[in-house]
């Protein structure tokens, strides 16, 4: 067993996670002010699979001694999994998070306060049934889910204020945050409400994190100065690993990876030091063996499908129209007018694909040219054409 975990694993050993000891640092620093009644509010972004949910994961893990501490992942939610994420998606979601966090805990009265809090005057919840031995409300109207928002969010308040014997504060991690995109024209109505619910809270401390960049326009209708939650937001962006830092990354914990000078360049390079392809690729690579810019660069084509994985997921679920715009971006980057000639379409009709093409982070622009954001999607649709002849097109 080496101590290099899969791209895919969401918990990593303490042997496994590797450096980033500055940003769990000043991120516990400045969580631990949730204790003094102060609580932050952070927004944490980074590129897909540079390591924002393990560093959370790790943060939680030694934070739970002292705080309630509740994670969640939009992206798993049941509703966004059904292709219809909505704001009671989100509230049930928080709920089930919370009761799981309380169960865990074994905090003792919290049941019975639960279905008490619930029909009181202020929330008037009255259809409630009995999972497992916790109450959960059933909305039946849009009065309705307006109760049960405002209960779900004043939870993490009201079981400090019955546990402050217990715990010094509550921090509720909301990963994934960018998929809220799916929520259109209600997005900033739903972080402006949000925002006025938790404004008041002294116990609780909010992380919002997610696969963006500070430039995604998401961020500046948080975070920004016109944004819901204003300058309060504390901004912090997770990198991708130094040539260096991969460099000791894989000498400590795989030995048994051997490079040559320019093996070790085109490494860095298919990988760009992101985690996710990093321990990826290193697992995948001969050991034992010494590796020079020719070995690596086939066996990055060999493995391409694996460190694809979540990528041609995401390809899995576009459009032919949308795959097609990314097929035709392959050679290089294109003006819209461009593609639509391509296409045989207007310029108009490309708003929609081009704007669900950039929330999935697929594509980005830059003065008005269109580029592939991610260049192993396009490796391997390269590969996928050399192999077979054609683009792995959706077949309806
Ligand atoms: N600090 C780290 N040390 C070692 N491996 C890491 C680290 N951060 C990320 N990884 C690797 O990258 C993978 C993806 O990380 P993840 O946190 O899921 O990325 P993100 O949430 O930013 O998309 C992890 O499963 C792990 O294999
Ligand atoms: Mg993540």
């Amino acid at each position: 067993m080496d101590d290099i975990a899969w791209g895919t694993d969401a918990e990593l050993t303490d042997e496994q996670f590797y450096n980033r000891d500055e940003e769990i640092l000043w991120i516990k620093n400045i969580l631990e002010t949730t204790s003094k009644g102060s609580p932050p509010t952070i927004m944490l972004v980074g590129i897909r699979g540079v390591g924002k949910t393990v560093l959370l994961k790790k943060i939680k893990k030694e934070l739970e001694s002292d705080y309630l501490i509740c994670y969640t992942d939009l992206s798993a939610t049941s509703g966004y999994q059904m292709g219809k994420l909505t704001e009671i998606s989100i509230m049930e979601d928080l709920f089930d998070c919370w009761v799981k966090e309380f169960r865990g805990r074994k905090l003792p009265t919290t049941h019975k306060k639960l279905s008490k809090l619930l029909t009181t005057k202020n929330y008037g919840l009255k259809e409630i049934i009995d999972i497992g031995g916790y109450p959960i409300p059933i909305p039946q109207s849009e009065d309705d889910y307006k109760k049960l928002s405002k209960f779900v969010l004043d939870l993490p308040q009201k079981a400090f204020e019955e546990h402050s014997d217990k715990i010094k504060g509550v921090i509720l991690i909301i990963d994934e945050f960018q998929v809220l995109k799916d929520l259109g024209g209600r997005l900033e109505a739903f972080l402006w409400f949000l925002r006025s619910v938790i404004q008041n809270q002294k116990n609780v401390a909010y992380v919002f994190s997610g696969s963006l960049t500070s430039t995604d326009s998401i961020v500046s209708k948080i975070a920004g100065g016109e944004g819901a939650f204003g300058g309060r937001m504390l901004n912090v962006e997770i990198t991708p690993f130094t040539r260096e830092t991969v460099k000791n990354y894989l000498k400590e914990k795989l030995p048994s990876l051997i490079f040559k000078e320019d093996g070790f360049h085109r490494f860095y390079e298919c990988t760009r030091g992101i985690p996710y392809y990093v321990n990826t690729f290193a697992k995948l690579l001969k050991k034992d063996v010494q590796l020079g810019d020719e070995e690596v660069r086939n066996e990055f084509y060999r493995t391409l499908p694996f460190l694809a994985v979540d990528l041609i997921n995401q390809w899995g679920r576009l459009s032919l129209q949308e795959q097609t715009i990314i097929t035709i971006l392959i050679d290089k980057p294109l003006r819209r007018k461009e593609i639509a000639e391509k296409l045989g379409v207007t310029t108009g009709s490309l708003g929609a694909p081009f704007k669900k093409l950039q929330e999935r982070r697929l594509v980005k622009s830059q003065e008005g040219v269109y580029a592939i954001s991610e260049p192993i999607l396009k490796a391997w649709l390269v590969k996928e054409h050399k192999d077979k002849g054609v683009f792995p097109f959706r077949s309806t």
